[in-house]
């Protein structure tokens, strides 16, 4: 069973402080959501933990197993066992959905492993059909003309084969309909194990339907400011974020990119969040 720790992370893109001061254990057996409104840091967050090079930890720390994983490369992440759907999966020309995924699966055997190609190809085309994927999808290239619907429900196929230990989906929810909603919600849901830690970043309800998390947590201006339950989802999709931002004094009128005026060497940190903490 894998543990991530985030460690009170502060992160940075370009100068300008995004996460400020995040603190998150998700281990394995564990579903935890993140809600929050937009541009609140979600994807950054978990975007950083796979290695992105765009963003810049400036303090705090990530453990996978008690070692700190900073340090590296976006593959290595992802052989330990970290995986992350992305919002807005990418296309790549040239490479097909197979050889993509057959490729990857390859990279995580160990030294005196092969993979059985007949016995992958197989897995392949039963985690396609699970997922409504269509036959022809494997020699297709990577997300390349995909629907919206079709690129998410393709990254759960990647994990299905994948099988990470630790999972970030960045709404995975988003552009589906309500049948391939329930059935990615039913495959996510299957996959659910005590060797898999889940963290969905969502905005509604009803994927959190299917899915049901251990814990929800709602960002705002970069840092986890509350911790809760199921209720607190019902809440969100009933009344929104203004309740919240009200308890926490943060004055909803500012507009963030102006008041995320943290830029290094001011040496902002989370203190300077109105309301926070
Ligand atoms: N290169 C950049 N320079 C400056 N700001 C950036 C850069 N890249 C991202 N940001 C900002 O970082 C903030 C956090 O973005 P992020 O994508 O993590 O938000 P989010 O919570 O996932 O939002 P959403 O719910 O809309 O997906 C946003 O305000 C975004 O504009
Ligand atoms: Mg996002």
């Amino acid at each position: 069973m894998a543990t991530l720790e985030i460690k009170d992370l502060v992160v940075s893109v370009e100068d300008t402080l995004i996460l400020q001061g995040v603190n998150l254990t998700v281990s394995g057996g564990e579903t935890h959501a993140i809600m929050g409104p937009n541009g609140t840091g979600k994807s950054t967050l978990a975007q950083i933990v796979m290695g992105h090079p765009k963003f810049k930890v400036e303090s705090g720390d990530i453990l996978l197993d008690g070692e700190s994983i900073i340090g590296l490369s976006v593959d290595e992440r992802s052989r330990r066992g970290l995986f992350l759907a992305m919002q807005n999966p990418i296309e790549v020309p040239g490479v097909t959905n197979f050889d993509f995924v057959k490729t990857a699966v390859s990279a995580r055997l160990k030294a005196n492993e092969r993979l059985r190609i007949g016995k992958f190809i197989l897995k392949f085309e039963d985690a396609a059909k699970a997922l409504n994927m269509g036959s022809g999808l494997s020699q297709r290239y990577l997300n390349q003309g995909f629907s919206g619907g079709e690129k998410k429900r393709n990254e759960i196929l990647q994990m299905r084969l994948i099988q990470p230990k630790i999972a970030f989906l960045d709404e995975i929810d988003s552009g589906l309909d309500v049948d391939a909603l329930k059935l990615v919600g039913d495959n996510v849901s299957k996959m659910k194990s005590p060797d898999l830690g889940l963290v969905l970043i969502t905005h509604y309800e009803r994927l959190l339907d299917y899915i049901i998390p251990d814990q929800v947590h709602i960002m705002i201006r970069g840092t986890i400011v509350k911790t809760g339950g199921r209720e607190l989802i019902q809440k969100i999709d009933r009344e929104g974020y203004d309740w919240l931002k009200a308890e926490l004094g943060i004055d909803e009128l500012e507009d963030p990119s102006k008041t995320r005026q943290y830029t290094l060497g001011s040496c902002a940190t989370k203190k300077t969040i109105p309301g926070l903490r």
